[in-house]
């Protein structure tokens, strides 16, 4: 599923609840991290890792341990950009040579609205009415929580590029389907508040792609170099 959304470059690997991961066993400093952690995070921190130890393994990298960094951003080996999500029933990691893209940001989320009240605490107004406009238009989307992903997918992207904090406020975000295809489509992140140097060019947002499938919403951002 996200492998649609990013560019051939990128190495994806998911996990759907229903399959059984080949490894989820962890290194003892990944360990250390999840030592007091409830099942489930342990859970999904393991499966995800093996997630991307596989897609490391596909870039010719060798398997290593993936340790939480600055603000929970995962440190990759050298050479490597990428990102992780996790949820009930899905696990995806997606890895590139840092040589082919910037940045990445990838995230998933059961596809249900969003619980009473998270809306207006993530949303600017203008996407709000943005929203409502789409769910007049197509309904079968739950575009709220597409546009709480898409500004997950968002932060995992610019956090790499800045080492900032990014609020939910300070980008505005697009969102748009595909010609023909309600469950899928693109965004674009307009920032608010000065974007990261890429190269020569301080960005002013950044593109997203995003897909409805397996009752699940999933999102990516992918930042190409200048
Ligand atoms: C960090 C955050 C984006 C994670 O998203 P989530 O939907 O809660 O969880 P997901 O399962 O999709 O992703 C978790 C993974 O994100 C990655 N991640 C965590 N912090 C990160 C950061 N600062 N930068 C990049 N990736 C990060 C990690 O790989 C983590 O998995 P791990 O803990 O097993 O290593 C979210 O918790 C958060 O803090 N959001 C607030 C900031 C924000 O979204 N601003 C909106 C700007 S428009």
């Amino acid at each position: 599923m996200i492998e649609e959304l990013l560019p051939a470059s990128v190495v994806t690997v998911e996990a759907y609840g229903d399959e059984e991961p080949v490894n989820t066993v962890l290194y003892p400093e990944e360990e250390a991290v999840v030592a007091r952690a409830v099942g489930k995070r342990r859970r999904e921190f393991a499966v995800v890792r093996s997630c991307a130890r596989r897609a490391m393994d596909k870039l010719g990298v060798p398997a290593q341990p993936i340790l939480p960094g600055e603000r929970g951003a995962p440190v990759w080996p050298a050479g490597l950009v990428g990102s992780m999500t996790h949820c009930d029933g899905y696990c995806a990691a997606a890895l590139v040579r840092a040589a082919d893209l910037a940045s990445l940001g990838v995230d998933a989320e059961p596809h249900q609205t969003l619980p009473e009240g998270v809306l207006p605490a993530v949303a600017l107004p203008a996407e709000e009415e943005r929203l409502r406009r789409l769910a007049g238009d197509h309904p079968g989307v739950h575009w709220d929580r597409l546009l709480f992903s898409a500004k997950e997918s968002v932060y995992k992207a610019w956090f790499p590029l800045t080492g900032k904090w990014l609020d939910f406020t300070e980008a505005d975000i697009d969102v748009f389907t595909d010609p023909g295809d309600r469950r899928s489509g693109g965004f674009r992140a307009r920032l608010l508040v000065p974007g990261p140097w890429v190269g020569d060019r301080q960005l002013d947002g950044f593109e997203g792609r995003w897909t409805v499938q397996r009752g699940l919403v999933a999102t990516a951002v992918s930042v190409p170099h200048t």
